[in-house]
């Protein structure tokens, strides 16, 4: 969903080209959030007397390779000029207002001169009116997308107020703006600085130093009273009376000396804590070098830096001199911390890497082995307990609670429904399901009492983040459970279960579907751990945790087979996937992902509906996989067999190896997984149909990492 990008170097020497390669490879490294096109803004005099008087804007539709070799053709911006400070700002975008084309690529500017640049991911839902008013005022647009109103409206800010600072720009803009936007600007009048903003859509910011920084390391927030609004943008009369000074009531770093300092976030106390506010002292014998670099996810951060500070909704970080600030508008009800804490980043950059393997999905489709211990790690013990640290202090909430309801979108919502049966069964339980578009359509009724959870890979999807917003002030529990570490869902949930099954590149979720089941049924184990009645199940379901690696890695071993079926299949027009009881959830999500890699039609079944219907698509020419497991529901899955045979269908089958062959009698293909307790069963299902949509998606000549339309985090509804 667009992936912005910032870099800023502060008394660390580089020559442009080598700028452009660390903006490039930062939009690399975040091409899954979209790759509909890709740009850059960079200063681009070459007079090294005045290198900061021209901004070039350099975009291209088409994916961060386009733009590397459009850059390279062009033969007026000096790449070995070199830089003791500067600013670049990135994009990646994913469309969403206009078609992908040049124009429309970010990052879009103020004027022909470039006074403001500024690269977006989100939507700004009042552009309309806001590009009405700009319009009156004599700006004409060049391209059809809600962010260009952004660039214009801080030039007409900036007309207005020639007095106003870079931030107080942006803070004065921002404050305009309706809708989902991390945002960072950069500006040929206010060289060297970068200030960026976010609300709704994700931003962090990397910090390079020459001291590395401890977690006990903040950046103090630093508050301003509410000020310059704009009173009516479509109004003549469109400020207010002129701007106040800004109140600031902490110590803002962008205030202290360079020379006094040694890396640009403050040393804050701890006793900071306990409200005293005071600085660390600096180190003044060494030099003060930094680099900056923001971005929309950390993993184009991971490879300069692992010291990370997360913005919150509403923050507006500046650097400015070299030094990072972050500051906010007081507000009475603001619910945010007075400090942003530096975080350590604990992936690496070889986890982020596709090492051996052709796409990032397959590498993460054969990682599944490691990945689910990965998720069980230090919480399925060898005594037998299930300990989930994230949830522990809530557990006597959880057990009186009236229900608990899982919220998700696509994959993550089929591993929801992955679980319901074993969630039931072990919390003895209500459990509801909710698809997070159509709770929120329906503002579903929500109680003190109710027990949410919010299944999300990135911890962004705004539909997701959304309920989880709606479900807060009706006072339920929440709890997160998510792959990405800092993530909105994180923060904003009460607890949590981190899924820790490692960076997921590949657009199509698969890694991390299998680790969010897991999850979800450790949680019901936690909670059903004092049930005796229950001791016997849960004591199967815990020894089979344990062996669940081993039996994913029998079943990439059947990715061969996988490749001959997909081969006789992959230029069917539909296919069908049908099953039933626990691995229902293995058709819905097989079919997601054949569906969303080879874009061929493909629907899950559930095959107790067979008859009600879908059984007058079922001929000899209609492809089908059906999934039949010796479960509690082997013989209904049979007579489905019997009457999809009896239509002359040609199922290919995937069935556990306790499934009798006899029962499966003339059957050309068959695919046979481990055996393990059926509400894991579906781990090891689903699996063959992750390898079968991958080769299917190969043998069409498509881009398996990157399916047309789609992004790997959407933060917009
Ligand atoms: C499909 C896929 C999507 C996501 C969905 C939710 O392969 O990846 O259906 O599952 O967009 O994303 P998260 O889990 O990040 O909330």
């Amino acid at each position: 969903m667009c992936g912005i990008f910032a870099y800023l170097n502060f008394c660390t020497p580089k020559k442009r080209h080598e700028i452009i390669e660390i903006l490039l490879q930062g939009l690399r490294r975040m091409e899954y959030r979209g790759y509909d096109s890709a740009g850059i803004a960079i200063d681009s005099s070459n007079d090294v007397k005045h290198p900061f008087e021209e901004i070039s804007v350099l975009r291209k539709v088409g994916k961060v390779d386009a733009l590397e070799a459009y850059i390279h053709e062009r033969d007026d911006i000096d790449s070995n000029m070199m830089y003791q400070f500067h600013c670049g700002i990135a994009h990646t975008r994913w469309a969403t207002h206009g078609s992908p084309n040049d124009v429309n690529s970010h990052p879009h500017r103020s004027s022909d001169s470039n006074d403001f640049v500024v690269v977006h991911n989100g939507i700004i839902t009042n552009y309309r009116e806001i590009k009405e008013y700009l319009q009156k005022k004599g700006y004409s647009f060049e391209s059809e997308t809600d962010t260009e109103v952004i660039a214009k409206l801080i030039h007409h800010i900036h007309e207005r107020y020639p007095n106003f600072g870079f931030r107080q720009l942006v803070e004065t803009t921002i404050q305009q703006l309706e809708g989902a936007f991390a945002l960072a600007f950069k500006s040929r009048l206010f060289p060297n600085q970068l200030v960026a903003s976010r609300r709704g859509s994700p931003l962090l910011v990397g910090i390079k130093s020459a001291s590395r920084l401890s977690t006990d390391d903040h950046l103090t927030v630093n508050f301003s009273t509410a000020r310059n609004v704009l009173s009516s943008y479509c109004g003549e009369e469109s400020f207010c009376d002129s701007p106040t000074t800004s109140d600031v009531f902490n110590i803002s770093l962008a205030n202290m000396s360079l020379t006094s300092s040694v890396a640009s976030p403050s040393r804050i106390d701890k006793n900071l804590r306990e409200g005293t506010r005071g600085i660390r002292p600096f180190d003044s014998s060494k030099n003060f070098e930094a680099e900056y670099f923001f971005a929309s996810d950390a993993s184009a951060i991971i490879e300069h830096t692992k010291q990370v500070l997360y913005l919150e909704d509403d923050d507006v970080a500046v650097v400015e001199r070299g030094l990072l600030s972050i500051h906010r508008i007081k507000r009475h009800d603001d619910p945010s911390s007075q400090t942003r804490e530096v975080q350590q980043l604990n992936m690496e950059l070889q986890q982020i890497m596709r090492g051996d393997f052709k796409t990032f999905m397959q590498k993460e489709i054969f990682e599944q082995p490691e990945s689910v211990i990965n998720t069980m790690r230090g919480r399925v013990l060898p005594d037998g307990r299930v300990v989930l640290g994230g949830i522990k202090e809530y557990l006597k909430d959880i057990k009186r609670c009236r229900r608990l309801i899982l919220v998700a979108c696509g994959t993550s919502y089929n591993s929801a429904i992955a679980c319901r049966q074993v969630m039931e069964e072990l919390t003895e339980l209500p459990v509801v399901l909710e698809l997070a578009s159509d709770f929120l359509d329906r503002e579903t009724p929500i109680f003190r009492d109710d027990v949410c959870f919010f299944i999300s890979q990135s911890g962004e999807t705004a539909d997701t983040l959304n309920a989880l917003r709606y479900c807060k002030p009706r006072g339920a529990l929440l709890i997160g459970v998510t792959n990405t570490v800092g993530s909105s869902i994180c923060r904003e949930s009460h607890c949590g279960i981190h899924i820790n099954a490692g960076p997921e590149i590949g657009v199509a979720s698969t890694k991390a579907y299998t680790s969010q089941i897991i999850s979800v049924i450790m949680f019901a184990l936690t909670v059903g751990d004092d049930r005796i009645s229950l001791r016997e199940r849960r004591i199967d379901i815990i020894n089979e945790l344990g062996k669940i690696s081993n039996h994913i890695q029998t079943v990439l071993e059947l990715d061969d087979e996988v490749k001959l079926i997909a081969k006789q299949v992959y230029q069917e027009k539909s296919l069908l996937v049908m099953g039933r009881g626990y691995n229902f959830a293995t058709c819905l999500e097989g079919a997601l992902k054949i569906k969303e890699l080879s874009y061929m039609h493909c629907e899950g079944i559930m095959s107790g509906e067979l008859k009600h219907g879908p059984l007058a698509m079922v001929d000899e020419n209609l492809s089908i996989v059906m999934v039949i497991c010796s479960d509690h529901v082997y013989k209904k899955s049979l007579n489905a067999l019997q009457q999809v045979l009896a239509r002359k269908g040609r199922p290919i089958i995937i069935a556990d190896e306790n499934v009798p062959t006899k029962d499966l009698d003339g059957i050309q293909h068959i695919l046979r997984v481990p055996k393990t307790v059926d509400c894991l069963q579906n781990i090891l299902t689903v699996i063959p149909l992750q390898l079968l949509s991958y080769h299917i998606a190969e043998l069409n000549g498509l881009n398996v990492d990157r399916p047309r339309n789609l992004a790997k985090s959407v933060t917009v509804e």
